[in-house]
């Protein structure tokens, strides 16, 4: 039985093309600068995002953490949401590491930050005070159902960012799902923020990597703090080949998750005890209701067994996402297998 795993789309095994062109790759020592397919890599992907520049690093916590070490200084502060990535999972390697001081206001439940909250947390001049530096979004907002900041939104964000001297971070380990979903080019939702972070190794498949955007000046910085935190690969052409794939195969077809995700949301919203949260992209959250006596463990388990995997116990709901390798048919036997646990 072929297990549906709807855990997380960083469950994505590489496709034949990616492990075809990873035979394949030219390879060199990337810390010189000499590897030709990050290289390639690095180039495609700064043009895609409409930034100067860009830094293949090895995961996306390593491409926000160099990102805030390269915008910041120790005891410099960072504004960003309370559901952020950055903040719930990164072991706060921003303060760990860096000396960094994270500043924290409400995600609201569209993954945005209010713009008055935003402006009442900016610092004043004052010798008491940490310097705010720097904002960061996230989009799609993981924790906030997937949901994809607008262009309009993040533009507002950026304008008051910078008429009081601060830069902005974009994580977008999943920035490509939130252009699909917003029928944007990715270069309009990455065109006002000073640097954007987006994952290869999730939606779109790469086994590794993750790759940090902005100014010829800030990558050669954040090239620095990769180095520092032992981010420097050598022959990492290897992992780039599939990175190009993805970009140049996996990148266009992400709409087609998002249309089986919303399949998905539709189907269990039909089942008594089931409550869906709104579903924007691929990822979708839902929970049991106070009409079904059944547990979230009953509900997990009966999964697995009829081979399905999700992630359950998440404060009282279920995620599940949909990636490259969930076809129509998991869709359905998804549905059915929680139609016969919930009966
Ligand atoms: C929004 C967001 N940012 C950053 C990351 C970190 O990426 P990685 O797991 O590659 O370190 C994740 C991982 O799930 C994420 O969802």
């Amino acid at each position: 039985m072929k297990m549906i795993d709807l855990r997380s789309d960083t469950v994505t095994q590489p496709t034949p093309e990616m492990r075809e062109a990873m035979y394949r790759a030219e390879a060199g020592d990337d810390v010189l600068g000499e590897d030709p397919t990050v290289n390639r890599l690095e180039e495609m992907a700064a043009q895609r995002m409409g930034q100067e520049a860009a830094l293949l690093v090895v995961s996306g916590t390593m491409g926000n953490l160099v990102a805030l070490l390269a915008h910041c200084g120790r005891g410099n502060e960072v504004i960003l949401g309370d559901r952020s990535h950055t903040f719930l999972f990164e072991q706060g390697g921003m303060a760990a590491l860096g000396g960094i001081v994270p500043r924290l206001i409400p995600n609201q439940p569209d993954g945005t930050l209010r713009l008055t909250d935003i402006e009442g947390a900016i610092r004043g001049d004052n010798v008491h005070f940490p310097r705010t530096r720097l904002v960061c979004l996230e989009n799609t907002h993981n924790m906030c159902n997937g949901t994809p900041l607008t262009v309009e939104y993040t533009a507002q964000v950026a304008s008051l960012a910078h008429e009081r001297g601060l830069r902005v971070h974009l994580d977008g380990a999943r920035v490509f799902n939130a252009a699909a979903a917003l029928g944007v080019d990715v270069r309009d939702v990455a065109q006002d923020v000073d640097s954007v972070m987006f994952c290869l190794s999730k939606g779109l498949c790469a086994p590794v990597g993750s790759i940090l955007c902005g100014s010829a000046e800030f990558i050669a910085e954040a090239r620095r703090a990769r180095k520092v935190v032992g981010g420097g690969m050598r022959q990492a052409g290897i992992l780039a080949a599939a990175g190009i794939v993805a970009l140049e195969q996996i990148a266009p077809r992400l709409a087609e998750d998002h249309v089986r995700a919303k399949r998905l949301a539709a189907g269990l919203a039909e089942i008594p005890g089931v409550d869906v949260a709104p579903v924007a992209t691929n990822i979708l959250y839902f929970w049991l209701t106070k009409e079904t006596s059944k547990t979230q463990d009953e509900v997990v388990d009966g999964l697995k067994e009829r081979g399905v995997l999700l992630m359950g116990r998440l404060d009282g709901r279920f995620r599940a996402v949909t990636h490259y390798w969930i076809t129509d048919e998991d869709v359905e036997r998804t549905l059915q297998a929680m139609r016969e646990i919930m009966a």
